[in-house]
């Protein structure tokens, strides 16, 4: 089955391609702090190359099967202008996938990334038939574990030191679910 423009809906969201036109939007919210201390990759500060660098390679994954990365969309704005980013990084030889997501903090702390992660994992176990995937999150940043809790994932693991981010070497908490403990746990 082909993926690559496929659009997932929840109550409240839209989850589709990142577009050009949303570059504006992209480098308005990234350029936060809050944010980029948080994700990984996430540079800061944030410059137009940088927000058309993560839409190329976003096109570019959905192509290859090795991302796949959505914009976060309020169905209540009928511009349905990008509020956030979420998406998948597969491993196709282990066919497991590493789940990122971020949302704009005006957006925060209304259950907006908790009903888009809900709908990636239902994607990445029933569409992509992935047969695990994992999330993490750095100590400092305990509402993105909540996420991963409120979507009944299971701690796996405190792995020390695991990333650098400036100048500091940052434990993260992993998270993770199986397709049997999908099927098993949120399925049944
Ligand atoms: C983390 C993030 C994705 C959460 O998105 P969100 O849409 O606000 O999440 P939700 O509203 O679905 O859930 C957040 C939960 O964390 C809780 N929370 C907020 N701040 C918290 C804190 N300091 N400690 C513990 N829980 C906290 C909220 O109360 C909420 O739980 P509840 O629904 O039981 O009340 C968002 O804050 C964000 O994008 N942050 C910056 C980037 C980032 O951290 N990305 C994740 C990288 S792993």
């Amino acid at each position: 089955m082909n993926h690559q423009n496929i659009q997932l809906e929840t109550k409240r969201l839209i989850l589709n391609s990142l577009s050009y036109k949303d570059t504006p939007k992209i480098i308005g919210y990234a350029q936060n702090p809050k944010i980029s201390e948080n994700v990984i990759n996430l540079p800061f500060p944030y410059f137009e190359k940088d927000a058309i660098f993560w839409i190329n390679s976003a096109h570019q994954g959905r192509i290859t099967g090795e991302t796949y990365n959505f914009a976060i969309r309020l169905k209540e704005d009928k511009d349905l202008h990008f509020v956030g980013g979420i998406g998948l990084k597969i491993n196709q030889k282990h066919n497991k996938a590493e789940l990122g997501y971020w949302i704009a903090e005006p957006f925060w702390n209304i259950g907006l990334m908790s009903e888009a992660v809900q709908k990636i994992i239902e994607f990445a176990f029933e569409t992509l038939e992935l047969n695990k995937i994992v999330a993490s999150y750095f100590l400092h940043n305990p509402s993105s574990g909540k996420v991963m809790i409120k979507n009944k994932m299971i701690k796996e693991a405190q792995i020390k030191e695991h990333f650098k981010k400036g100048n500091t070497y940052l434990d993260i908490i992993q998270y993770r679910l199986t397709q049997k403990e999908y099927r098993q746990i949120i399925k049944k």
